[in-house]
């Protein structure tokens, strides 16, 4: 769904690849003297309007750090309500991705939810999995560090096998280990909530990407906010370490 912000193009130079770590749910619930819950339900809201938005401004691949390997240490009626609201979206959401041609991909040892839970993106997965269209990537039991520490293993292992020569271990060999290795390659990362650090996501595929940081919380943030951040993008100059 197209909205008035989103109806036209938005920069001369469109983002191929955004990523987005949804922070300050809780913060918008105490501000409205609610449950943490509440805040998280809000930001599910707002996923389903941004996603939107982003297919309809022609972004190609949407991340969302949806639940970081470190969110386990938060209470387990969180965690569990965090598993619930990503049941929610799948069960409520799955048909318009799949009408849309979305091609929905996990990033992170989804695995280690609940089986239910693990079922259901299972299924998910399945049904996007003859799309063409925009990739929307969730981060399930995401970490950055993790997924690297992946990758060396796998090509030391070649290595070690004899498999591979290690010279042959290089930046485009630990990019096709990385699990967003269909994805084009990251151009804006955005952090909500005013907080300004990479916590644990993307952290290789960041290298090169622009970095916005805003103040509004993930609930409050919507298509508008996203052509925003896609204006600021378009007016950045990348230089890649060149001139
Ligand atoms: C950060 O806010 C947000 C999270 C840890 C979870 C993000 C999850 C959702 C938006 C809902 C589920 C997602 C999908 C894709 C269905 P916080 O709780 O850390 O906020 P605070 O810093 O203000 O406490």
């Amino acid at each position: 769904m197209a909205t008035a912000a989103a109806s036209q193009p938005v920069a001369q130079h469109m983002p191929r690849h955004v990523a987005i770590i949804m922070d300050g749910n809780g913060r918008w619930a105490a501000q409205r003297h609610l449950p943490r819950a509440a805040g998280h339900r809000a930001g599910v809201e707002a996923v389903r309007a941004v996603t939107r938005a982003a297919r309809a401004m022609g972004v190609q691949a949407l991340t969302l750090y949806a639940f970081s390997s470190e969110n386990w240490r938060r209470p387990a009626e969180e965690v569990s309500g965090l598993m619930g609201l990503l049941k929610f979206f799948i069960r409520n959401d799955l048909a318009e991705l799949v009408r849309e041609n979305v091609r929905l991909r996990v990033i992170g040892d989804y695995r280690r939810f609940p089986a239910d839970v693990v079922a259901l993106v299972d299924d998910a997965l399945g049904r996007t999995a003859a799309n063409t269209g925009p990739i929307l990537a969730i981060a399930l039991n995401y970490g950055a560090q993790a997924e690297l520490v992946t990758a060396a293993q796998r090509l030391a292992a070649r290595a070690a096998a004899g498999a591979i020569p290690v010279e042959a271990i290089d930046g485009d060999a630990i990019e096709a280990e990385l699990e967003t290795r269909e994805l084009p390659p990251l151009d804006l990362l955005i952090r909500t909530s005013g907080e300004q650090r990479l916590s644990n996501f993307l952290l290789w595929q960041a290298a090169y990407a622009e970095l916005l940081f805003v103040d509004t919380l993930w609930p409050d943030f919507g298509p508008d906010d996203l052509a925003d951040a896609i204006r600021a993008f378009g007016q950045r100059q990348r230089r890649y370490g060149g001139l």
